[in-house]
């Protein structure tokens, strides 16, 4: 007898293998047809059901993002909330501008007018010091508003008025500053 090579099978059952499954297919030919119709209907229910599941994923997905949204949008307006709550130690750093020429005690005038007890006040009446004719006659109490508005710009809220500066752009430095003063001309 002829020796083979071991990894190749025998000519003969490689022959009876192929014919078997021509034969599997051939028997199976009718039926499967059968079920592929079933499976096609089969699988266009599940396709429908499918995008069924996956409109309601979606719309799952747009309302959690939506609220995922607005929580984040609540967040954003919690810091921002808090970014706007002032801050007096910032406020003191900002008040370095003004000490040139103001002090917080009582009857310690500069170039300026002392600010001790400011808010409240009627603008022009420390005693002792020499206002401007326009500070003296505005009549101005001064409040967190009308500081803000004169701090802003001083020669507009008071034409006339000597106080030598520019004014606060930053609405941050404004608010911080503004809690300072409320709390040092105590
Ligand atoms: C260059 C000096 C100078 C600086 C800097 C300055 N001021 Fe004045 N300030 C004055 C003078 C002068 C007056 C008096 C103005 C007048 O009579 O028209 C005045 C007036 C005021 C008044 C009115 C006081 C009152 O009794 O009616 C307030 C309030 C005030 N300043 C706050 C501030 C603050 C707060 C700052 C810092 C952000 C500041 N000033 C910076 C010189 C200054």
């Amino acid at each position: 007898m002829k020796s083979r090579p071991a990894n190749q099978p025998c000519p003969a059952i490689r022959q009876n293998a192929s014919s078997q499954s021509s034969k599997r297919s051939d028997r199976g030919r009718v039926p499967d047809t059968y079920h592929s119709s079933r499976r096609r209907t089969l699988s266009v229910l599940a396709r429908a059901e499918n995008s069924a599941r996956m409109s309601s994923t979606a719309f799952g997905a747009i309302f959690a993002g939506a609220l995922s949204l607005i929580i984040i949008a609540s967040a954003i307006a919690d810091s921002a909330a808090a970014q706007s709550a002032a801050d007096p130690e910032a406020g003191r750093v900002v008040f370095q501008q003004c000490r040139a020429c103001h002090s917080l005690s009582p009857s310690e005038n500069g170039r300026g007018p002392t600010l001790y007890h400011l808010f409240g006040r009627m603008a022009g009446t420390v005693p002792g010091y020499f206002y401007s004719a326009a500070m003296k006659n505005s009549h101005i109490v001064w409040t967190a508003a009308t500081l803000e508005r004169y701090l802003a710009d001083p020669r507009e809220f008071v034409p006339g008025g000597t106080m030598a500066f520019a004014g606060i752009n930053d609405r941050k430095d404004m608010k911080n500053l503004l809690a300072y003063l409320r709390q040092a001309t105590r």
